[in-house]
């Protein structure tokens, strides 16, 4: 990827997280979620805390959000505390057309959909290289280590290519926040994503899967800085 192309990328990513920040209001528990999209809208809602007295509470998804968040200056809490949120905002690795996304390029895919779920209202926020007629990317499948052959094999017999996520030098797993492997899944062409999500959660060991169909509105940033909401 060209520099020019990685600014351009983030112009999108921008547009699409300032935006679906905007619908965050006054006295909201809002869900945030991990990867360089909605990082965007964390920034955007740090800096409205910050400088003009927002007063919300966070819920995050990861590590990586918790710390972007503190670092921003979004007051947290939990689900312990807040089990009903008012509001999550999320990026996706890929959306289709009926709203059926793909997440877990983060590894985070557990948490993210725990607190999307226990959201009244759930925005993916994306830029236009996410969407796509049908779904086609690889699951990725959170997995107890203790279970990976057997959930392997399950995957195969489901006609999945399943392949263990390694961390960046190669010298082991990727691990999870919550401890555990990911199975990265490509299925091909998901022709029915409500019927694969049920199939795959319930393989003993599964912890979680990617698929997520509970997306109420796509915030799509465009390359002039527009943004589609669909
Ligand atoms: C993390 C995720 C991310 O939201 C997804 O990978 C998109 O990330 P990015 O906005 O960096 O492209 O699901 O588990």
């Amino acid at each position: 990827m060209t520099e020019r192309n990685k600014s351009a990328d983030s112009a999108e990513k921008r547009a699409a997280g300032i935006a679906a920040s905007r619908a965050v209001e006054p006295g909201m528990v809002v869900g945030l979620g991990t990867g360089s999209t909605v990082a965007y809208a964390i920034r955007e809602l740090g800096r409205r805390v910050r400088e003009e007295g927002l007063e919300i509470l966070g819920v995050v998804t990861s590590y990586q959000s918790e710390m972007l968040a503190i670092e921003a200056g979004i007051p947290l809490t939990t689900l312990a505390q807040h089990p009903e949120l008012d509001i999550a905002i999320d990026g996706a690795d890929q959306i289709d057309s009926n709203l059926y996304a793909i997440k877990g390029g983060g590894a985070a895919h557990t948490r993210e959909k725990i607190v999307s779920i226990s959201a009244k209202r759930f925005l993916v926020v994306a830029d236009e290289s996410k969407t796509s007629l049908q779904l086609d990317k690889a699951v990725p499948v959170e997995v107890l280590p203790f279970a990976k052959e057997l959930v392997t094999k399950k995957i195969r017999n489901l006609g999945g290519k399943p392949e263990l996520r390694l961390a960046l030098r190669k010298d082991g797993p990727v691990i999870t926040d919550n401890g555990n492997f990911i199975l990265d899944s490509s299925f091909c062409v998901i022709n029915d994503p409500e019927s694969l999500a049920l199939k795959l959660s319930t393989i003993p060991g599964v912890i979680e899967h990617g698929i997520f169909s509970n997306v109420d509105e796509l915030y799509i940033g465009k390359k002039d800085g527009s943004v589609e909401i669909v």
